[in-house]
């Protein structure tokens, strides 16, 4: 097995490395240290049994504001599982991940139904995903870094561009405003309706119902996007390899937003509060690849990937870019 770490990203400056630190791009314990010096509690680590309890109360918080409910999801966090299988390209890997799912979630099987996302599709028309939060913090966050993602495709118009898991349909929308010839590949049935209704475009847009594994392109695209999308799909490997055939030569994949950081093992379940959340209370896949076994996925699969980020320490304005 390779032991030499692999590494994507660029080296930052001192300034930047420190501000990177609170972003969690260090190993959980250096940057609980650093947020316990600047006066923010380390995160509760909770037991299993204990979380039902704590997620009913994230739940009600949620009725009264996001950023409540989201700062009190900061505060706790699950233990690291120890012992995992040392290969984690191999088949026992695998099914130590899964098994920490099906406790976590609490569901003895995952399929792709249980990425579902239950919301008001004539609500979300008015008011989608960040605005609905009404959060001034969601909605700069999130549009900062939509802004950066485009500011990092490399692509004029109106060239062909699909997205994976396009959700609210904010960035297909923006690419296709632009020009792109957008297609836009959703499980969820109401996404695919709500993006096809918020377009002003519907002649560069193309949504399709499927998932991400089962999607199978007419010809290859110039670019394939996932923004916070990838860590959902339950053969990521399998998926690398598919992107080959997905974009033509000389295209481009970019990986935005996704959770590619330090978790105490090479890849698994996301043990922060949000995320458990994610997953008992959805049943959602909630991955999380640490920065060197990324770059290895990659490749395995024949992708070159190169790493760039805002200094501002947000985990959305972050993008891998992987080319051939
Ligand atoms: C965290 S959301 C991100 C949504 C989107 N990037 C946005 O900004 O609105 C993840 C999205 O991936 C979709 N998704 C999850 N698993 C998928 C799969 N296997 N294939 C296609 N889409 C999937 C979900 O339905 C959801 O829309």
């Amino acid at each position: 097995m390779r032991s030499t770490p692999v590494s994507l990203s660029v080296p930052l400056g001192p300034a930047a490395r420190v501000r990177r630190s609170i972003a969690g791009v260090l190993p959980a314990p250096v940057t609980d240290r650093i947020r316990t010096m600047r006066g923010h509690r380390p995160p509760r680590v909770v037991a299993l049994e204990d979380l039902d309890a704590e997620l009913e109360e994230a739940a009600r918080l949620f009725t009264v504001s996001e950023d409540a409910a989201r700062e009190y999801l900061r505060g706790l966090t699950m233990a690291v599982p120890q012992g995992h299988p040392e290969d984690p390209f191999s088949k026992e890997y695998e099914a130590w991940v899964w098994d920490l799912y099906h406790r976590v979630s609490g569901r003895p099987e995952y399929s792709i139904e249980n990425e579902a996302s239950p919301f008001n599709l004539d609500e979300a028309v008015a008011a989608p995903y960040p605005y609905s939060t009404g959060s001034t913090a969601v909605v700069g966050e999130e549009l900062v870094a939509r802004g950066f993602i485009i500011s990092t495709l490399g692509l004029a118009p109106p060239a062909r561009v699909v997205e994976f898991g396009s959700g609210w349909g904010n960035l297909t929308n923006d690419l296709a405003q632009m020009g792109f010839e957008m297609t836009a590949v959703e499980v969820e049935e109401r996404f695919c309706a709500l993006t096809e209704r918020r377009s002003r475009q519907p002649e560069r847009l193309h949504v399709v119902h499927s998932g991400m594994l089962e999607f199978e392109p007419e010809a290859p695209f110039d670019a394939a996007i996932f923004y916070e999308s990838f860590h959902h799909c339950a053969d990521h490997m399998a998926m690398l390899d598919k992107l080959t055939r997905v974009v033509g030569p000389g295209g481009r994949v970019l990986w935005a937003g996704e959770p590619i950081q330090p978790l105490g093992y090479p890849w698994g379940l996301r043990l922060d509060g949000y995320s458990l959340w994610s997953t008992r209370t959805h049943g959602w896949l909630e991955l999380g690849f640490d920065e060197n076994y990324f770059a290895r996925a990659l490749e395995r699969t024949g992708w070159r990937g190169r790493r760039t980020r805002l200094p501002s320490g947000s985990a959305l304005a972050d993008v891998i870019v992987g080319e051939r």
